[in-house]
């Protein structure tokens, strides 16, 4: 456990096991982490855009681009045929992950966004025609409104919002009321990258198939904070990327069920997607690969598999046990900031903390406290329709992780007490 600071939780409070959760034996690992920024420790709390990355995960990338690369799938020749084995054992990493029941399950994409387009144009223009209804959240991330968006303008199909309260909380009885029989898709986020906001997906699902209609989870914050089982949530699609959860950048996964993976059409064609290929007509490949043209990301899908080595060691009901006791800290002290008002008070949240200041504007926030070290992301974080709803052009906000301190919390809520002083 890290070196307990003045205002730090005891231990006991915390529900960290001490020997599964050293942090500073954690902290170790990363390299990045030692760094310094305009001559301060640096203090990254920004994992909610991209997390970073441990020597282990490294390593394997290193040592994969120094003596193992080649393309898979299509050499009969040694190098490739172990590439395609330590590739496809990614694969397998992924679905014992989630809890999958089928390698064949698990789509390599290029992140979140790239998982959910797909299912746009695989499931959606396939299956959504003009006069349907696709419900999405008031809180999702642009990556799962803007593709849904041009759906329906293509189809002639209709968006239908779930609204939230004043805490960032989705009304559920609103939910209900916005299914009829034109309802054909959910699309939703397990957790809110704006506000944190972790969902109740395992009802709303259930809501949603009683009426016939398959969900897709944007889990891009959800899988690296707290432990996902995609057969417990019977969630139909499931998008989420590797570079929020310790991995490289360029790879994802899109979860799909066996039923519909095979009934959607592709959505990029070319190599390796194939069976058989004449001028007159093509045949598809079986399912991932039909979803997998072209030669993807091999050196991140293989440095994603040790990433998930590296999560599952830890624990992820340790990860997020430790990062709620994280929050609820930053959540007191930042609440007894005066002119500080923080946006996403749900009930249920992963270890977000966005808020606004009086009188500063958030990218002033941001540059402030990187001049103190501390790396936060300040802007509407890609959800401008939060924004809207709580009537505020932007937030500053903190995203934690497994690796940050209770210390590094009391130098984010240090910097803000500076940050004020320079606009007093
Ligand atoms: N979606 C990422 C974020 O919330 C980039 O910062």
């Amino acid at each position: 456990m890290n070196v307990p600071t003045k205002n730090q939780p005891p231990l006991e409070n915390t529900l960290i096991h001490p020997v599964s959760m050293n942090v500073e034996h954690l902290r170790a690992d990363f390299p990045i982490l030692k760094h310094s920024i305009h001559g301060k420790p640096m203090v990254y709390l920004d994992n909610a855009a991209s997390s970073q990355m441990p020597q282990q995960v490294i390593d394997r990338l290193t040592h994969y681009q120094a003596h193992e690369h080649a393309n898979i799938h299509r050499g009969v020749h040694t190098l490739s045929q172990n590439a395609t084995i330590e590739y496809e054992n990614a694969r397998l990493k992924v679905m014992n992950f989630i809890g999958a029941k089928e390698a064949r399950e698990i789509i390599f994409t290029r992140g979140t966004t790239e998982g959910i387009n797909l299912v746009m144009h695989g499931y959606g223009r396939r299956f959504i025609g003009e006069g349907d209804e696709i419900i999405i959240s008031a809180m999702e991330h642009h990556s799962n409104i803007v593709p849904w968006q041009m759906l329906c303008e293509e189809k002639k199909a209709r968006l239908r919002i779930i609204p939230m309260n004043d805490a960032g909380e989705l009304l559920l009885d609103e939910y209900a009321k916005l299914f009829n029989k034109n309802t054909k898709f959910v699309a939703l986020t397990h957790v809110s990258n704006a506000l944190g906001t972790i969902n109740p997906v395992r009802g709303m699902i259930a809501t949603a198939h009683q009426h016939g209609v398959p969900v897709l989870l944007d889990g891009a914050q959800a899988a690296p904070h707290i432990a996902v089982n995609i057969q417990d949530l019977d969630c139909d699609f499931y998008a989420f990327s590797s570079h929020k959860m310790c991995g490289p950048t360029g790879v994802g996964i899109l979860y799909g069920k066996t039923p519909l993976l095979e009934k959607m059409q592709p959505y990029q064609g070319g190599g390796d997607m194939i069976l058989n290929v004449t001028f007159e007509r093509t045949t598809y490949n079986d399912i991932p690969h039909k979803f997998e043209a072209g030669t993807p990301a091999i050196a991140a899908g293989i440095g994603l598999g040790a990433a998930i080595d590296y999560l599952t060691a830890i624990g992820l009901d340790n990860i997020a046990a430790y990062e709620h006791a994280l929050l609820e800290y930053a959540t007191q002290a930042a609440r007894n900031i005066p002119g500080l008002k923080i946006i996403g008070t749900a009930q249920h949240k992963a270890a977000v903390l966005s808020f606004i200041l009086d009188g500063i504007h958030p990218h002033d926030i941001g540059t402030l406290l990187d001049q103190e070290g501390i790396a936060v992301r300040a802007g509407h974080h890609c959800a401008q329709p939060v924004m809207q709803r709580f009537g505020i052009p932007a937030t500053a906000r903190a995203s934690f992780a497994f690796y940050n301190t209770f210390a590094e919390v009391d130098a984010l809520i240090a910097g803000i007490h500076s940050v004020k002083k320079v606009f007093a």
